[in-house]
């Protein structure tokens, strides 16, 4: 149970720690035995004899008596406290205390504290508990740790990373807690095959491009955009034939103002010819299905609007 890399160090620091406690005991002993000599020709004064600048000499006076026994039982305290504690190379003492064990003493009691509060939100469907103020802060806690390093610290994401404040319709799947506990639990991969052999050279995709830019009313090339219609019906198995994805497939939005892997011609581009596979990793080994929940309400809290298509202009478009 030791974290000694070979056998030699166990006894080379149990040796050390003896020794050093032993040591003490028999500087004590012989300061105790430790007697006056009286040089001929000097009076015998109770000094050491030694003198130091002409006249200064010292004392052998006996240790006060308090510091005495202190330092007794410093000893026989630091005997008994090897005996019960490790401290003697890889022996784990009498007691079989550790820090390792209460920490886990410590992680289980917790667990048991908050295990009714737990149950309680368990017991609740996500959408109530996220307007539980006590079930928000658990889960605002367990979304720094778990979540924020990827959604971002306030959920609004980054390129690549989606944005969990967004509104219904600009979200990859439909913004339910069935979808949230289901990305959590297992994660999850948002697959676009690469496109440019169904669409064609760069002119080809540059005006898809164009075209699916002008389905937000985004600055376009009319001209492009017009011959670009026809090619996307390429796309619309997946995006939908009028460009608003399907949440099934995971597909996003295109007529939306929102754009999880960049705005403008060269982003759509880039898209149609080398796809895409963004994954969510499964979090389900680090969370428990009740963090899971909570967590899920606390996500479901973020969104600025709960519903409808019209609403895309809560998300902004990247600069
Ligand atoms: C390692 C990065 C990473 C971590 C950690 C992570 N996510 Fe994700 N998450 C992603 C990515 C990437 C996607 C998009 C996957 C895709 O394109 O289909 C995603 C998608 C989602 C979605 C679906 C969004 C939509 O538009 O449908 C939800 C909900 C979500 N994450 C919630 C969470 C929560 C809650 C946590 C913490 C418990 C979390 N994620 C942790 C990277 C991460
Ligand atoms: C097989 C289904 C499929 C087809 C076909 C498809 N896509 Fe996609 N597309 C997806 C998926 C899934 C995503 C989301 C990837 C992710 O989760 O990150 C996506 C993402 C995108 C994005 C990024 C959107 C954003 O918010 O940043 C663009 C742009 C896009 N597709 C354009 C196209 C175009 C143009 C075509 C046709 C040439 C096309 N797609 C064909 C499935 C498809």
């Amino acid at each position: 149970m030791s974290d000694f890399t070979n056998g030699f160090w166990p006894w080379y620091v149990a040796a050390i720690s003896l020794f050093s406690v032993l040591a003490c005991g028999l500087l004590l002993y012989l300061a105790s035995k430790a007697t006056v000599v009286t040089h001929p020709g000097k009076v015998a004064d109770n000094t050491t004899g030694h003198v130091w600048d002409e006249n200064l000499s010292e004392y052998n006076n006996p240790l006060p008596r308090w510091w005495l026994w202190l330092f007794i039982l410093t000893i026989v305290f630091s005997l008994v406290y090897l005996v019960a504690f490790p401290g003697l190379g890889s022996f784990s003492g009498l007691l079989k205390w550790s820090a390792e064990g209460e920490h886990q003493q410590d992680v289980t009691q917790l667990r048991a504290d908050v295990a009714p509060l737990y149950t309680a939100f368990s017991a609740q469907p996500v959408e109530a508990l996220a307007k539980n103020p006590q079930a928000l802060a658990v889960g605002e806690r367990l979304f720094m740790n778990h979540c924020s390093q990827c959604h971002g610290s306030d959920g609004a994401g980054s390129k690549g990373f989606p944005n969990l404040t967004n509104a219904n319709a600009a979200w990859l799947g439909a913004r339910t807690a069935e979808h949230i506990v289901q990305t959590v639990t297992n994660g999850r991969t948002g697959l676009m095959p690469p496109m440019a052999a169904a669409v064609g050279g760069e002119a080809e995709m540059s005006e898809v491009a164009h075209y699916v830019l002008s389905l937000s009313g985004s600055p376009h090339n009319d001209i492009k955009a017009f011959s670009g219609k026809k090619l996307f019906s390429a796309c619309a198995a997946c995006h939908g034939v009028d460009g608003k994805g399907n949440k099934t497939l995971g597909a996003p939005n295109l007529a939306d103002d929102y754009w999880l892997h960049g705005w403008g011609e060269a982003a759509i581009v880039s898209m149609i010819k080398n796809g895409k596979s963004n994954v969510m990793p499964a979090q389900s080994p680090k969370l428990s299905a009740e963090q899971i929940h909570v967590v899920a309400a606390y996500v479901f809290s973020l969104a600025k609007t709960s519903t409808g298509a019209a609403d895309s202009a809560a998300s902004a478009k990247p600069p």
